[in-house]
C-alpha cells in the first residue's frame, strides 16, 4: 500500500497504570497497531485488576512487561527503555503521575520510564477532585516542565459519577499525538491552508444545492501538514468531523463564505492545498421562507460562484498552490486544463466511482500532475497516507527548496 504511515516500524511502548479507563487502552493498542507500529505494553500490577496481560498479549504479539523479578525479565526495563521511540502513559493514573515527578521506581513500568530517553506521551485519567487536587496539578505541570508531553484529559461523565475533567483523551486523538512526536517537523515555519469538504447553497431555508464529499481529504491533509511542524488553517464547508488537534479551523456553508475565509487567510500562507468540492453555482435568489411546491417555479435559475483557486493563482508568486480535482472521465486532460487555467503547480485528481476512491472512503488512488507536464499515479492508499504523500510532493515547490 504505498507510502508508509508515520508510525510504521516505529517501536513504542504503552504504559498502563490501574485506572477504569484501562480497557480504553485496548483500542489505542489496536489503533497503533493498524498504522503498523510496534507496540509493547509494559503494565502496572493493578492495571492488572482491569485488564489482563494476556488480552495485551495477544493483540500486540508481543510480551507483556509487568513483574521485574520474572525469569528473564531483569533488565526488560533498559532493554524496552533503550528501543523505544516514543512511550505513551495511557491511562496516567495520579499515582504514576506523582511518582513520575518524584522520580520513583517501584515497579516494572516506573523504573522503566526513568530509563526512557524517547518523548513520553502522559494521558492522565483519573475522578476530577483528584485531577484538579493542586498536589497532582503540581505533578503534571512537573511533567511539562521537564519535557514529557502532558495531553489534557476530556471532560464529562465519569464512572465514579462525578461529571468534569479526568476522561482519558479519546485514544484516536492519542493515536494522533503520537503521530505528531513522531513526525518530522518538515513544515515548521510555515502556513499552510487547507479547504475541505462541499459548499451548501441555499435555495430556501431547508434546502440547497451541494455534493456528497465528506471533507475526510481535506481533513487528513491538515492533520498530516499539523504532525509535521506547519501552522495549519483548514476553512471547511459542512461536514462530520470533529477538528483535528493543533489546527486552527473555520467553518463556512456557502462558497461564497468560503472565497471570503480563503483570501483572508491566504494573504500570507506559504501553501494552499484546495481539496474543497466548491459548489460551482448557486441559486440567483434564496426564499425567505420554505418553497411550497404548488407555487414554486420548476426552473432553477443560477449564478456563479467565484472560482477561489483561480482567483488565488492570479496572484499567486511564490505560494505552492495545489488544485484537487474528482473527474468521471478524461481524468488526464481535465486535470491538466485546470492545472494550466488555474496557474497551479500540481493537481491532485482522481477518477470518482473508482474501487476505494473517491468521496466518503477512507482510502484514495490518485494521479498527480506537475506544472512542468510530468505525472504519476500513486498507489491506492489510506487517505492519511495520500495526504502526505500530497505533501512530500508539495513541499518541492516550496521557495527554499529550490
Ligand atoms: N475550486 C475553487 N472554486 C470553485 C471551484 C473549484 O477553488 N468555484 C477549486 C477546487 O477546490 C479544486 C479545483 O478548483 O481544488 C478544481 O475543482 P473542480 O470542481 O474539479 O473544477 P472546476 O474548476 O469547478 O471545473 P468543473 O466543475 O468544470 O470540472
Amino acid at each position: 500500500m504505498g507510502e508508509l504511515s508515520v508510525l510504521a516500524g516505529r517501536s513504542i511502548v504503552l504504559g498502563v497504570s490501574g485506572g477504569i479507563a484501562a480497557y480504553k487502552s485496548v483500542e489505542l493498542l489496536r489503533l497503533l497497531s493498524s498504522q503498523d507500529a510496534r507496540v509493547r505494553v509494559a503494565m502496572t500490577k493493578n492495571a492488572a485488576r482491569f485488564v489482563g496481560p494476556v488480552l495485551f498479549e495477544a493483540l500486540s504479539g508481543q510480551p507483556v512487561y509487568m513483574d521485574m523479578w520474572r525469569e528473564n525479565h531483569e533488565i526488560r526495563h533498559i532493554d524496552w527503555a533503550r528501543e523505544a521511540d516514543l512511550v505513551i502513559l495511557a491511562p496516567a493514573t495520579a499515582n504514576l503521575v506523582g511518582k513520575m515527578a518524584c522520580g520513583l521506581a517501584d515497579d516494572a513500568l516506573s523504573t522503566l520510564l526513568l530509563a526512557v530517553t524517547a518523548p513520553i506521551l502522559v494521558c492522565p485519567s483519573m475522578n476530577t477532585h483528584m485531577f484538579e487536587n493542586p498536589r497532582v496539578q503540581d505533578n503534571l505541570k512537573r511533567l511539562s516542565d521537564t519535557g514529557l508531553h502532558v495531553m489534557a484529559p476530556g471532560s464529562g461523565f465519569l464512572a465514579c459519577g462525578d461529571t468534569g475533567p479526568g476522561r482519558l483523551p479519546d485514544p484516536a486523538d492519542i493515536a494522533d499525538r503520537a503521530a505528531a512526536l513522531l513526525c518530522e517537523k518538515d513544515l515548521s515555519g510555515l502556513k499552510v491552508l487547507v479547504t475541505a469538504g462541499p459548499t451548501r447553497e441555499p435555495l430556501d431555508p431547508v434546502r440547497f444545492l451541494s455534493n456528497p464529499s465528506s471533507g475526510k481529504m481535506g481533513f487528513a491533509l491538515a492533520r498530516a501538514a499539523e504532525h509535521r511542524g506547519a501552522e495549519v488553517v483548514l476553512v471547511s464547508g459542512p461536514v462530520q468531523l470533529a477538528d483535528p488537534l493543533g489546527v486552527k479551523v473555520v467553518r463556512v456553508t456557502t462558497a461564497r463564505e468560503m472565497a471570503d475565509a480563503v483570501f483572508a487567510e491566504a494573504k500570507d500562507a506559504d501553501m494552499v492545498l484546495k481539496a474543497a468540492a466548491v459548489s460551482d453555482f448557486r441559486p440567483k435568489t434564496c426564499a425567505a421562507h420554505k418553497e411550497k411546491k404548488n407555487k414554486a417555479d420548476t426552473n432553477l435559475r443560477l449564478a456563479r460562484n467565484p472560482d477561489i483557486l483561480k482567483e488565488l493563482g492570479k496572484e499567486k508568486s511564490d505560494k505552492v498552490l495545489v488544485g484537487f480535482a474528482a473527474e468521471t472521465r478524461k481524468l488526464a486532460a481535465y486535470a491538466s486544463s485546470k492545472l494550466e487555467e488555474k496557474n497551479l503547480d500540481m493537481i491532485v485528481a482522481n477518477l470518482v466511482g473508482e474501487a476505494g476512491s473517491g468521496f466518503g472512503s477512507d482510502t484514495n488512488k490518485v494521479s498527480v500532475f506537475y506544472r512542468d507536464g510530468y505525472s504519476e499515479d500513486l498507489d491506492l492508499m489510506t487517505k492519511d497516507q495520500v495526504a502526505h504523500a500530497v505533501l512530500d510532493r508539495a513541499a518541492r515547490y516550496l521557495p527554499q527548496a529550490e
